[in-house]
């Protein structure tokens, strides 16, 4: 415990900083772009640990994708010249791998074997090997093929109807993509609205996808076609820099080509409604993604209630939103958040473990927490439970808090955010 020590600095966040690029559109340039005939030309492409596991995957079924910087070029041959690997397939840390790889490969007739780092393979895989295993792909693994390893012997999938049963991006996409590979129709209803990136992107890729209220239907086995796709900002990533600067006084800072989709934007919401003064300047869409630079500044908080159909446009700024809430005047509630518990480590139980170390009074809840400020925040020595988010809302926390925070292992943040601490340091420059 104790390897990196966070030396409190109020210093105000002030400037532009451009985040990097998002991770779930980085991820689905990567899939279809390899499923795709011809070249795609990906810009601001994110190269953390968790993206480039999609690379390497693809590269091991046979796909050229070269690198350079923040730009891939991608070469892909269609679906049919993707070959099967000698080797098991590593998914690392990462879910959006995990899921979404789940259903391409349950759609290619292809033998491949997948596992994953020991957080992810405590996370539920059966939420898409239930829908994949009804299109007709065969598993096997631990628990009924509920959890990594899986074998997967895919290909010769029929369309299905499937209700979500999970507030669940990387399921609607994982049975979207084997769709995409099935005979027939494939339909996906919703219980709220997820993330919209795979069905965007697919019609990106010349697909035709249809879009009705909480229905999305694509057509089975159709040719994508390469495309030039830039990657905007990261939301999830901005949302620690917006809470820094609506807590170290005397902030005022623009974040940069932020991605708005308005499936994503609901940290957004939740700062208007604490009080933060916010600005959204430069709107624009490029290739059907709004983006736009944010500007913050510093607010007296107050409590918010976040539930119910907010929870999936905000699912990984909880964290850092509960941060917030420990500065806001009134009870935060949290609720309908269950899918926490299931992330790359417990969320609800990592941040009532943090929070309450620093001095926050944070109680958990079975679907999320409830949090009574405002407190202020002391020192001391906390977990980031090897997870990404957890260790950047810690860094955080650690602007605000009156002695030093010593956070046991900063490397995960390299998942979604590689130059976290120097674009930290860059915000708060004298
Ligand atoms: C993601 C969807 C979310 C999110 C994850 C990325 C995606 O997960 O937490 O970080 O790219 O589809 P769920 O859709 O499973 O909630």
């Amino acid at each position: 415990m104790g390897k990196k020590e966070l030396k409190p600095c109020q210093q105000p966040l002030t400037g532009v900083i451009e985040v990097p690029g998002d991770k779930s559109i980085s991820h689905r340039a990567v899939i279809l772009g390899s499923l795709a005939t011809g070249t795609t030309k990906v810009r601001n492409f994110l190269d953390g640990e968790d993206c480039m596991r999609t690379v390497t995957i693809f590269q091991s079924l046979g796909v050229k994708i070269e690198k350079d910087e923040k730009t891939l070029l991608i070469h892909g041959k269609g679906v049919k010249a993707l070959t099967e690997p000698k080797a098991p397939l590593y998914f690392g840390n990462s879910g959006t791998t995990a899921r979404l790889m789940i259903g391409v490969l349950a759609g290619l007739p292809l033998f491949t074997t997948v596992y994953g780092d020991p957080s992810l393979t405590k996370r539920p895989m059966d939420r898409v090997v239930t829908p994949t295993r009804q299109m007709g792909a065969n598993f096997d693994g631990r628990e009924n093929s509920s959890y990594l390893p899986l074998a997967i012997r895919g290909g010769g999938l029929t369309g299905i109807s499937y209700q979500l049963p999970v507030k669940s991006a990387q399921v609607k996409s994982a049975v979207l993509l084997a769709g995409i590979l099935a005979d027939g129709m494939t339909e996906v209803v919703e219980q709220a609205e997820t993330r919209n990136h795979t069905e965007n992107m697919l019609q990106a890729f010349g697909a035709n996808v249809n879009k009705d209220e909480n229905s999305i239907i694509v057509k089975g086995k159709q040719e994508l076609l390469a495309t030039d796709i830039y990657v905007p900002g990261d939301i999830s990533s901005a949302a620690f820099f917006f809470a820094a600067a609506a807590i170290v006084p005397g902030s005022n800072l623009t974040l940069k080509n932020v991605g708005l989709n308005e499936t994503r934007t609901g940290i957004i919401d939740v700062l208007q409604i604490m009080g933060v003064p916010i600005t959204i300047a430069n709107q624009q869409i490029i290739g059907g993604e709004k983006i736009g630079d944010i500007t913050i500044s510093k607010a007296n908080l107050t409590s918010a209630t976040i539930e119910g159909d907010l929870v999936p446009k905000l699912i990984d700024e909880i964290p850092i939103i509960a941060l917030l809430a420990t500065q806001a005047e009134g009870t935060t509630i949290i609720r309908d958040a269950a899918e926490l518990r299931v992330k790359e480590t417990d969320r609800i139980a990592a941040v009532v473990d943090v929070l309450t170390t620093l001095g926050a009074n944070i109680e958990a809840t079975d679907d999320g927490m409830i949090i009574h400020g405002k407190t202020p925040l002391t020192g001391g020595y906390v977990r980031a439970y090897d997870d990404h988010r957890i260790a950047m809302m810690i860094a955080i926390a650690s602007r605000i808090t009156s002695e030093s925070v010593f956070l046991d292992d900063e490397a995960s943040i390299a998942i979604s955010y590689p130059n976290f601490f120097a674009d930290l340091e860059k915000a708060q420059q004298e």
